[in-house]
């Protein structure tokens, strides 16, 4: 069974007092027993703050980024370990913000995923096509490769450990959602890749997350189907009820 990990991506949102606000707030409000994963990304000069508001709780630090190299010449970069001396356990990787605006391919992407590994970070590396690629009927073809290429080299041991976001880049911050059985289609897809690239075993672990305008209202039908294990959520954590509402899935849609 895995078990849900809900992440909120603040993005470029959120001075060091508005995070440590959302976060305290998203830990006084959260109830543990609803049994998911919760991961909260602000920006790395907020990491602090927010690892001082959840301190003691079951929510978990991660990053917007990493680099791969461990120090060194290379201006305005943080690597892995500084992330983890932070107190980040996870990091996002490969979010399509970084692949359109910032240049990012697979192979930067695979390197950043073993930096992580390597620090004993768990990477959540995204993985999701463009609106022309869905038209062109090349969802399969785009998606398999940023997987290939994007976790080659990884052990079945490592690749239990990562943690998959597709996130249909037309679905992001546009309010339009992949139907949950578009979204389960894909996902399933993605568990034969990483049957292909690991065993069978390791794939049924890993645990793969919707992302793309994911709100309270269709939060639900989404959780419900059988690949998709979480959500990795950017407008709607922005606001602690939304994001608690979020987590709270499986009691209602609006608590
Ligand atoms: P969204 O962003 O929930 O605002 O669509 C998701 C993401 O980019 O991770």
């Amino acid at each position: 069974m895995r078990k849900k990990i809900i992440a909120g991506n603040w993005k470029l949102n959120k001075n060091r007092a508005e995070a440590a606000a959302l976060a305290k707030s998203i830990v006084a409000m959260y109830r543990p027993e609803a049994g998911v994963e919760v991961v909260l990304c602000p920006v790395f000069t907020a990491l602090e703050s927010v690892r001082q508001a959840i301190d003691k709780s079951v929510v978990r630090l991660g990053a917007q980024d990493c680099y791969w190299e461990e120090q060194g010449a290379f201006t305005g970069e943080v690597s892995c370990s500084l992330l983890k001396d932070a107190g980040c356990d996870y990091v996002i990787i490969g979010h399509s913000e970084r692949r359109q605006f910032f240049g990012e391919n697979d192979l930067a992407i695979n390197k950043k995923v073993q930096a992580a590994l390597k620090q004993n970070i768990t990477p959540i590396v995204c993985v999701g096509e463009t609106l022309q690629e869905r038209e062109a009927d090349r969802v399969e073809e785009v998606v398999g490769t940023q997987l290939r290429v994007g976790l080659q080299s990884l052990s079945a041991e490592q690749l239990e450990k990562v943690v998959i976001a597709y996130e249909p880049v037309w679905a992001i911050g546009t309010g339009k959602t992949a139907t949950p059985e578009q979204a389960q289609a894909v996902h399933a897809f993605i568990r034969k890749i990483l049957t292909e690239l690991s065993v069978p075993a390791a794939a049924e672990k890993i645990r793969i997350q919707y992302g793309g305008s994911v709100n309270p209202g269709n939060v639900k039908a989404l959780m419900s189907q059988p690949d998709i294990d979480g959500a990795l959520v950017g407008g709607a954590s922005l606001k602690a009820e939304s994001f608690i509402d979020l987590l709270h899935f499986q009691e209602s849609a609006r608590v």
